[in-house]
């Protein structure tokens, strides 16, 4: 599979042209339930002249529909299942409740063809989140299976405009279908993952989003790749970094921003220009993700100076760290993947060279010498109690760890790490990067830790933290 598509094609491809929402249609209560269908969908999303992408999709739109609540509503969806396998929907980020947390034989039974699942729970924090399938997610996330969930908070600053770019790279085949020769290839899973050849924001190529003169906006940034960490460039825009992975973090100055796997950025700016271009340049060659353009007809901003002041002033700040006098470590060895120092490891009981996991059972991945396993329970810990996940990434690769239920803070002891000011869901870690995540285990129930890069988690790098 060449990379020609991701290099080249985005340019050819013709732009859709949207209003940029404002505040007002945010306003909008959500429905008492929402009906979400996973199903398979003919979409086009290789841009115009392409022909149409067969899809699994939520309610036939890619990316799935856009549920917007208010922070303290309860979050109803009936979910049901029009593909011929099992899925769940895993509500990545929300402190959720256990058992609707989504992942399958964990927190509930997979959603069986043809049937239909209730998920219902409160919605306790603002900010980006979104929702993704957690059945086989290297492959359903692959084919479409995710959408947005923002969660609004009276407290947020006041913008003109607020836009969600869900970004995505597809590896599409030279007929524009989703390549299916190397959805669950043994390299992807051993090494990167499965990296695309075509990104998408919105599911449209270079989409052009029309704002106000003058606007304010807020930018809700959410990579919904399988395993790409993105860098998102808004030109030499004066962006303020206002919240990372839905959670606020203290204001900071950027125009580029390094996006895991389903790590999340809310940046607020002011258009001062006519046209700000956004584009996605981890390969070096900028590639164009879309442009946010002024559209006289629209009118000039409506807020204030004295409302564009008070910005900085209506953000609250992150929560700090407790003291770490009695926290409760687990020390997490990850080893593994290509180009590793892992010899063999434990998988169902019984210590297997690596070559035959890799060759017999796919698994590629350890935590601690033991190939990770969903059914097995990695920690106990007691409800309350302070935890701090040691990781120590001792494998050739990138991992973008993500705990479920909670969100932790990142600390470290060197300096080259550059920290995020608040807390977190997903945490990019570098090869042979020691880290700690730190959080307080406040949720009761099962929680799975485990890589983003959705080939790695399904190759063994995921585990169960039970707490009660
Ligand atoms: Cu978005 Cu288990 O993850
Ligand atoms: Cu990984």
């Amino acid at each position: 599979m060449k990379r020609r598509h991701f290099l080249t094609l985005a340019a050819a491809g013709a732009s859709s042209t949207l209003v940029a929402p404002s505040l007002s249609l945010s306003a909008v209560a959500a429905p008492r339930q929402t009906q979400i269908t996973a199903g398979k969908t003919r979409l086009n999303i290789a841009g115009a002249g392409q022909p149409d992408t067969d899809l699994w999709l939520y309610n036939q739109s890619c990316p799935g529909p856009m549920l917007r609540y208010r922070k303290g509503d309860i979050l109803r969806a009936a979910v049901r299942n029009n593909l011929d396998v099992p899925t769940t929907i895993h509500w990545h980020g929300i402190r959720n409740l256990s058992e609707m947390d989504g992942v399958p034989d964990l927190s509930q039974a997979p959603i069986e063809p043809g049937e239909t699942f209730e998920y219902e729970f409160p919605l306790k924090d603002s900010g980006t989140y979104w929702y993704h399938a957690h059945n086989m997610g290297w492959e359903q996330v692959a084919r479409g299976l995710y959408g947005p969930l923002i969660i609004d908070d009276d407290g947020d600053p006041p913008v003109d405009h607020d836009i969600c770019l869900m970004i995505d790279d597809w590896r599409l085949d030279n007929d524009g279908q989703i390549h299916q020769a190397s959805l669950g290839s043994l390299h992807d899973w051993s090494h990167a993952g499965r990296l695309g050849n075509w990104l998408t924001v919105n599911g449209l190529s270079a989409p052009s989003f029309q704002v106000k003169d003058k606007a304010r906006i807020r930018l809700r940034m959410i990579n919904a790749a399988n395993a790409r960490v993105m860098t998102i460039q808004l030109d030499d825009a004066e962006a303020t970094l206002v919240a990372l992975d839905g959670a606020v973090c203290l204001p900071e100055q950027i125009n580029r921003i390094i996006l895991a796997p389903a790590q999340r950025a809310d940046v607020i700016l002011d258009m001062d220009r006519g046209t700000l271009t956004l584009s996605e340049v981890s390969t070096g060659e900028p590639y164009p993700a879309g442009t946010i353009n002024v559209d006289p007809a629209l009118g000039v901003s409506s807020l204030g100076t004295s409302e564009r002041a008070k910005t900085a002033l209506t953000l609250p700040a992150p929560p700090k760290l407790p003291s770490l006098n009695n926290v409760r470590r687990i020390p997490i060895h990850m080893q593994g993947g290509a180009m590793g120092n892992l010899q063999s490891a434990l998988f169902d009981g019984e210590e297997k060279p690596l070559r035959e996991l890799a060759q017999n059972h796919k698994k590629l991945w350890a935590f601690n010498g033991a190939v990770g396993d969903y059914r097995q329970i990695m920690a106990e810990i007691e409800l309350n109690s302070l935890v701090s996940i040691d990781v120590y990434n001792d494998t050739a690769w990138q991992h973008a760890m993500h705990l479920h239920g909670h969100h932790f803070w990142v600390l470290s002891d060197d300096p080259t790490i550059a920290l995020p000011s608040g807390q977190r869901d997903t945490w990019l870690m570098q090869p042979q990067e020691r880290i700690s995540l730190v959080f307080r285990a406040d949720n009761p129930g099962l929680w799975l830790f485990h890589c983003h890069m959705l080939e790695h988690a399904a190759a063994g790098m995921g585990a169960v933290l039970s707490i009660s």
